[in-house]
């Protein structure tokens, strides 16, 4: 089997916790090159994973100078540079979410990554999810769905670093990082509009944790979507009807910060079944996200309840075996770039319809 040499940049949490575990231990690829702006961090995880000095770069233009690299890993907080970069230096892409700040900045990282024939794959791992694959196949079957639900609250992650050890570098200027903040604000704004300023938080919500929910919400119905109305309460919260075709759906999103929780579903009702995806705390490796199915029991209207683990695969794991298929047989990624910009869409037409 052929490994594909890939360089990641950004050496935080999710790289930490998800990425790096999974290349390193995958018969696909070999971590050949890390990128950090903070050398102590990427001395540190390049240590631990066996990368020499001489390629771990602090600057990601040094890095894909290098013409052994054929794949990148962004995990950086800012994803619009790199990935334009990257295509532009002939690299296969897998990007973190979000898949850039604006509807703009997605179509544009498409339009380059089509026009130097590489991969483009945004990290969406839940597509991935096996209990989802299965809510997927089971919805096809279903009858005169009446109502989806989809509510996301999310919780602290303050609670990672008791789980995890996550190393850290302090050679950073956190002026840099303010910088950087401030910047994507700035992206961000300009990807709702001046007049939308009072929904930044409510967009950088959807950019964030919802996106997770949006995109499954389009493989599980299409494209096909009209925002009928969104109400932003306490500055991030989110409701949301959205009609996906004959479909109407319920999205509700928001944070809890000060809870260490995790209160994910997607439930769908129809004539005959009822359906319920419960996901897990999404650190949590290997924990199956549980399924719930309620059907008519037999000929009667008595219900019958199941409850289902379809797997204890991890879908952060699923995701990099993709990408390694999509590269080795010339196959478009399920959660390609062009997929995404669909996402952004959404999430435009989602801050349009708040009620002021
Ligand atoms: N798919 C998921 O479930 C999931 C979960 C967590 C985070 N994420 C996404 O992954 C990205 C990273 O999140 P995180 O929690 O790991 O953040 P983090 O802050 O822990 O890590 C980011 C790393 O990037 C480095 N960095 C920032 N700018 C850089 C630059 N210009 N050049 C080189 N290095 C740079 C930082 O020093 C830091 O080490 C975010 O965009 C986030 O949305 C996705």
């Amino acid at each position: 089997m052929r490994k594909i040499k890939i360089g990641v940049l950004g050496c935080g949490q999710i790289a930490q916790i998800m990425h790096l575990p999974y290349l390193s231990a995958s018969d696909e690829f070999s971590i050949y090159a890390l990128c950090d702006v903070s050398v102590e961090l990427m001395r540190a995880v390049g240590f631990e994973y066996g990368v020499p000095e001489e390629r771990q770069y602090a600057d990601f233009n040094q890095m894909l100078s290098n013409s052994d690299i054929e794949a990148v890993l962004i995990c950086s907080k800012e994803h619009f540079t790199p990935v334009i970069a990257a295509a532009k230096a002939h690299k296969h892409i897998f990007v973190e979410k979000p898949f850039g700040f604006s509807l703009a900045q997605a179509e544009e990282m498409v339009r380059t990554a089509d026009e130097n024939h590489v991969k483009l794959m945004v990290g969406y791992m839940k597509v991935y999810d096996s209990g989802f694959e299965f809510v997927k196949r089971k919805i096809q079957e279903m009858n005169n769905i009446s109502l989806v639900r989809v509510h996301d609250f999310g919780g602290s992650f303050a609670y990672t670093r008791d789980v995890f050890d996550i190393k850290k570098g302090n050679d950073v200027d956190p002026a840099f990082f303010d910088k950087g903040k401030a910047e994507n604000n700035q992206m961000m704004l300009d990807g709702i509009g001046e007049e939308n300023k009072e929904f930044l938080p409510a967009y950088s919500l959807l950019l964030g944790v919802s996106s997770h929910d949006l995109v499954l919400l389009r493989h599980a119905f299409g494209n096909d979507a009209e925002v009928l109305f969104t109400s932003v309460h306490n500055g991030s919260f989110v409701s949301s009807v959205i009609r996906f075709g004959d479909v109407e759906c319920i999205f509700e999103s928001g944070l809890v910060m000060k809870r260490a929780i995790w209160d994910e579903n997607f439930s769908v009702y129809s004539d005959d079944v009822n359906l319920r995806i419960d996901f897990p705390w999404p650190y949590l490796k290997n924990a199956p996200s549980v399924v719930h199915v309620s059907e008519n029991y037999g000929e009667s209207s008595m219900p019958c309840e199941t409850k289902i683990s379809t797997s204890f695969s991890e879908a952060y794991r699923n995701e990099i075996h993709h990408f390694y298929d999509c590269i080795i047989n010339d196959k478009e990624p399920i959660t390609s770039g062009r997929d995404a910009v669909n996402d952004l869409k959404l999430m435009r037409d989602i801050i349009a319809a708040a009620r002021r």
